[in-house]
């Protein structure tokens, strides 16, 4: 077997063997197969695809390259949710502890932002003293205690996604659904939950742009679960517009509390309770309108906000937070942006304002910068609403940035207009 012949089949769409399969993801992770044979061997997938078998092959291969998690020492059902990635994304930080609050145990790990989409350890990394990296036995006894807890993905889980994700990242080869596929897919199986509920973004601000895509991505990652002896769901949601108002670390972490203190509704509350109504039903809890009851009143009871603040206490950070949003880190600076005229807001590309919040520093533009905690961006609008001139349109918030005019072009060219004024109109 030889990497130039597997680069061959694949360019052809000649179908690997589970061996050859195998013999590409060792290859690659013990540094057998360089960085320019791997990327050639990627581009062809992503060109070529791989059919079902092979995705199920390499998802495996992947799994099995580090650890598998043993989850029997959890005291009941554990379920995971992942989402494939979007901007203002905070439902983990909503599901987890919703979910926990109804009975199901939820242990999660996470990863940092990629590109325009954020992370969710960023995000928690905001928590003043909270601790990211934890032994598994200790991670094992928060979830036993509290129902949820949330770490960075281990080193040792899945070392070939590891490397083969960052050699995508760098090789334009992330867009190809197989690749995502076995990407999120062996994270998630050598994690090892009972129930896995996929959330697939879908929109402008998402890695799939289409309905169409995202369902295919959705359908084929049911269907690798199933392979693998796991009770598994994907629901597609939209990412066209941003969830929720608010984008960046601190920003998010705020917005989650206060949805969690019941002072926030709309798309986020409703989009939270779909995915937390169907990890309950799949957890054998009850019907789904059963499950969506038993979802909004954990968060309208406040019990789960207090899962969320015990479970943070346990990580070492500050649960005070849940209590006063304004303890969170503060920003430095602050940029508003007003109407210059009557408008409708048609349209938001959620990808441009998650690209001006990472200018602002909310996420990396080199893998190991720094985060700005506070950076990022507030908005006043939701699509179709309709903004008077002068009203205020978002704010932009860093630290680390006090020169907004690039990050405020970006996010101001995000929106569609329609122009109300009466010269407009007529
Ligand atoms: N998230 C992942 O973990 N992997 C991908 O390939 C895309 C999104």
């Amino acid at each position: 077997m030889n990497i130039i012949d597997i680069i061959n089949k694949t360019k052809r769409a000649v179908p690997l063997s589970d061996e050859e399969i195998s013999y590409v993801v060792s290859g690659y992770t013990n540094g057998d197969i360089p960085d320019y044979q791997m990327s050639a061997w990627l581009m062809a997938v992503c060109l070529n695809g791989l059919n079902e078998h092979e995705t199920v092959a390499l998802t495996k291969a992947m799994r099995d390259s580090g650890d598998i998690l043993d989850m029997s020492c959890i005291n009941g059902i554990t379920a995971d949710k992942h989402s494939t990635g979007g901007v203002g994304d905070k439902t983990s930080f909503i599901i987890g502890p919703a979910a926990a609050a109804c009975g199901v145990y939820v242990p999660k790990m996470s990863g940092k932002g990629l590109g325009h989409t954020g992370g969710t350890i960023d995000k928690l990394e905001s928590i003043s003293g909270y601790r990211t990296e934890l032994p598994f036995e200790e991670f094992a006894g928060i979830v036993n205690k509290t129902g949820f807890s949330i770490i960075s993905q281990s080193g040792t889980l899945c070392p070939a996604d590891k490397k083969i994700y960052a050699l995508r990242n760098a090789t334009g080869t992330v867009d190809s659904i197989p690749l995502i596929c076995a990407s999120i897919m062996s994270k998630k199986l050598a994690l090892n939950a009972d129930i896995l509920l996929l959330d697939v973004k879908c929109g402008s601000g998402a890695f799939m742009k289409t309905n169409l895509e995202a369902r295919k991505l959705g359908d084929l990652m049911e269907r690798v679960g199933d392979a693998a002896g796991k009770k598994c769901r994907a629901i597609v949601t939209d990412m066209d517009s941003p969830l929720g108002s608010c984008i960046g670390n601190a920003l998010e972490v705020k917005e989650a509390i206060e949805l969690l203190q019941g002072k926030v509704k709309g798309r986020l509350y409703d989009v939270c309770i779909e995915l937390t109504a169907n990890l309950l039903e799949l957890a054998g809890k009850g019907t789904f309108g059963e499950c969506q009851r038993m979802a909004e009143e954990a968060i309208s009871s406040g019990r789960a906000l207090a899962v969320l603040k015990e479970t943070i206490e346990l990580h070492g950070g500050d649960g005070s937070i849940c209590d006063d949003v304004s303890l969170l880190p503060q920003p430095r600076f602050r940029h508003e942006i007003r109407a210059s005229r009557d408008v409708e807001i048609v349209s938001v590309n959620a990808e441009e304002l998650g690209m001006a919040s990472l200018l602002l520093g909310a996420g990396r533009i080199q893998k190991d910068d720094a985060i700005d905690p506070t950076a990022g961006i507030v908005l006043e609008f939701e699509v179709g609403d309709k903004i008077s001139m002068d009203a205020p349109l978002m704010t932009l918030y860093s630290t680390v940035c006090s020169d907004f005019s690039e990050a405020a072009v970006r996010a101001y060219n995000a929106i569609t207009f329609r122009d109300l004024t009466a010269s407009a109109l007529t």
